[in-house]
């Protein structure tokens, strides 16, 4: 079989899968798929996904999907309708601590859904002008960090990493018996011998983390869509921590939500972004946009050839419809120059991905984090890199190419 005719039907397989997710009637389903995997740590990667069967095994509102022999506990939207939302934490008051891209997107989603929802800030702060912009008012549900503490019987801590460090000291004693702290990342929890954030052992704590900025956490529900987040419990005193974790996901914009760790919740985010999300990503456009300036390519044609056709046509295609569609829908040309070189560079990234995710568990890369960021200047400094990094031919390029780009009619 050729490439192209295999993988336009491995296509559809997953086309499959998806409707199998999907699908809101069905009131008990799994899935399973049979593949030639191959072990890295606790994931399968399946090489050549092959449909075994479709079997109910599972009752509703918990599904669970096995890819590659790795089975995993997915939950949905449509599996916690708002009132049944609102009768959880109908004694709560929802505590967000900054306001952040992720503070901003769950505390105003949480408030669209209704429930309790205060913020405590900074006064003065950039995030309390911006809470006041968005409509929150000073006394009413904007508050000071220490006031909210007080005031929340469920805490949310989504203030940046380092400022959990510095802070902690302020929580702890506002987190009594029967209150419920969350986090959207197992950053503090992980690596406590950094941060000293370790929570009494009489409360709930939970994590619920949206994948993906927390801009679009807002963006997606405001256009009726979900998110993509994972939880996990660290301590169920309640008895009903997984519950009520699930339960928020949903109200603070999450449309699946995913079981796992604290630990492996961060391990791989700080791997993801560091990797194919942001470094990698700025890296490998970089690489290609110096080798054909190098080669005498216009600063437009590197930057169209690179970035441009990557961003504006290419990746939301492959996040539209895959990347096995891409290849079945661009020329022969480049599918044949994809397939033959899609290994080169797995090849030549896999070390630097190793030592990254080495350097992720060593707790090398989160000490860096609160070194830097603990400093008092820390936003105007990492602006100060930034500002290099836009000022780099690559990006003037692109400001210039974006200038060019033809109008919506
Ligand atoms: N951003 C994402 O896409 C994303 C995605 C998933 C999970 N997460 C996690 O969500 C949490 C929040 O992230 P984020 O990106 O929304 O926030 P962030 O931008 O890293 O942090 C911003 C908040 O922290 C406050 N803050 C910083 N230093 C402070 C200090 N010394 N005292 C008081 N407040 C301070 C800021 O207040 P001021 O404005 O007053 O400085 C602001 O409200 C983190 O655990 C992060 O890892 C983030």
């Amino acid at each position: 079989m050729n490439s192209s005719s295999f993988l336009a039907r491995s296509s559809s397989r997953i086309s499959t899968i998806t409707l199998q997710l999907r699908a809101k009637f069905i009131t008990s389903r799994s899935f399973s798929i049979l593949s030639n995997s191959r072990f890295l740590g606790e994931v399968r990667i399946p090489k050549f996904p092959i449909i075994k069967r479709v079997q109910p095994t599972q009752f509703r509102r918990v599904q669970t999907i096995v890819i590659g022999g790795t089975k995993e506990r997915v939950h949905e939207r449509s599996d916690y309708p708002l009132d049944k939302i609102h009768e959880l934490f109908k004694n709560d008051t929802i505590s967000i601590i900054g306001y952040g891209p992720q503070g901003r997107g769950q505390s105003l989603n949480a408030k669209d859904n209704k429930l309790n929802v205060i913020l405590g800030l900074r006064e003065g702060g950039r995030s309390w002008k911006e809470a006041i912009q968005d409509g929150w008012v000073p006394g009413k549900d904007l508050f000071t960090i220490e006031e909210a503490l007080k005031k929340g019987t469920i805490v949310g801590n989504l203030l940046s990493d380092a400022a959990q460090k510095e802070l902690w000291p302020q929580f702890v004693p506002h987190l009594t018996k029967g209150k419920t702290l969350y986090f959207s990342h197992g950053f503090s929890i992980v690596y406590k011998d950094q941060t000293h954030v370790i929570p009494p052992a009489d409360i709930d704590v939970f994590m619920v983390a949206p994948k993906g900025s927390g801009k679009t956490v807002r963006s997606h529900f405001l256009e009726g869509r979900g998110i993509n987040s994972s939880y996990a419990v660290f301590q169920d005193i309640s008895g009903k921590a997984e519950e009520r974790a699930i339960a928020l996901g949903i109200a603070i914009g999450s449309g699946y939500i995913y079981e796992t760790t604290f630990q492996r919740e961060v391990f791989s985010d700080l791997v993801g972004e560091r990797g194919v999300l942001m470094g990698a990503i700025q890296g490998l456009f970089l690489a290609q946009f110096e080798v054909l300036r190098a080669r005498g390519h216009s600063p437009s044609e590197a930057f169209n050839e690179t970035v441009e056709e990557a961003t504006q046509s290419l990746y939301p295609l492959i996040g539209q419809n895959g990347m096995d569609w891409m290849y079945s829908n661009c020329s022969t040309t480049a599918q044949r120059g994809a397939l033959d070189w899609y290994k080169p560079f797995r090849d030549a990234t896999k070390p630097v991905f190793e030592k990254l995710y080495t350097s992720v568990a060593d707790g090398d890369e989160t000490r860096r984090v609160l070194e830097k960021n603990s400093s008092p200047n820390y936003r105007e400094e990492l602006d100060v890199e930034l500002k290099e990094l836009s000022e780099s031919e690559m990006w003037t390029a692109g400001k210039v190419v974006r200038k060019l780009r033809p109008e919506r009619k």
